[in-house]
């Protein structure tokens, strides 16, 4: 598995040529499709459900896909994702009536499990769950919208949760999602984070590939 990954947001992505402009993001050097699912309830905006992600799967869309659920509740639209072909789920604590039941409802599905935590939303979530999880997000603003600024006070956040990975053992993801840029990607591998979600960054370029490597650059200084 590589050391950092970029997960480009198809939030942001031409919704009338998803897989071609999926398929294109991918192909620039992208290695995780990353899904947001938005329910105008959990949050104030309406995206996508499992019927979209198996037409991804159906058009030929290989690599790993990472929803990140922003509903809820949460465990129904699980096995429903599943069976379309998500590769990791993750969820928002807070939208959970059962945080361990909805971990183990994902695994038992047969994808890898991850709590995504808003930018106000305490680590203490993570207390009693470490040995389930695949992967942590935090969210470097607050859910709904593409396109909005990182909130800088992440950074810290990013460093406290790194070092609960650590002193667990475990083999646990750190993901960042929202503002993440070109020229801010260093700092935000430097304060823990390896895998990288970027929406706009990327689908708001001509150019994919160019922004991709560009952040593959910024990561190796
Ligand atoms: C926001 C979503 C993000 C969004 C990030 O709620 O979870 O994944 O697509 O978009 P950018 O990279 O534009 O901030
Ligand atoms: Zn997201």
């Amino acid at each position: 598995m590589k050391q950092f990954l970029l997960a480009p947001s198809i939030l942001a992505a031409d919704f009338a040529r998803l897989g071609e402009d999926t398929a294109k993001a991918l192909a620039a050097g992208g290695d995780v499709v990353h899904f947001d699912v938005m329910d105008n309830h959990y949050v104030p905006n309406l995206t996508m459900g499992p019927m979209v992600l198996k037409a991804l799967r159906d058009y030929g869309i290989t690599a790993p896909i990472d929803v990140h659920l922003m509903v809820k509740p949460v465990d129904s639209l699980i096995p429903q994702f599943a069976e379309a072909g998500a590769s990791f789920i993750t969820f928002h604590p807070e939208a959970s009536e059962h945080i361990d039941r909805s971990l183990q409802l994902i695994k038992e599905h047969g994808c890898k499990a991850g709590l995504v935590f808003n930018p106000a939303t305490p680590l203490s979530y993570l207390d009693y769950v470490m040995d389930k999880l695949d992967i942590i997000l935090l969210m470097s603003v607050n859910p709904g919208f593409g396109g909005q600024s990182f909130i800088p006070g992440t950074l810290d956040k990013l460093r406290e949760a790194r070092k609960r990975i650590d002193e667990s053992g475990y083999d646990i993801r750190l993901e960042v999602d929202g503002g993440v840029k070109v020229d801010n990607i260093a700092e935000i591998a430097a304060a823990g984070a390896d895998m990288f979600v970027a929406g706009s960054a990327i689908f708001g370029q001509p150019d994919y590939k160019k922004v991709i490597d560009d952040m593959r650059n910024e990561l190796e200084k």
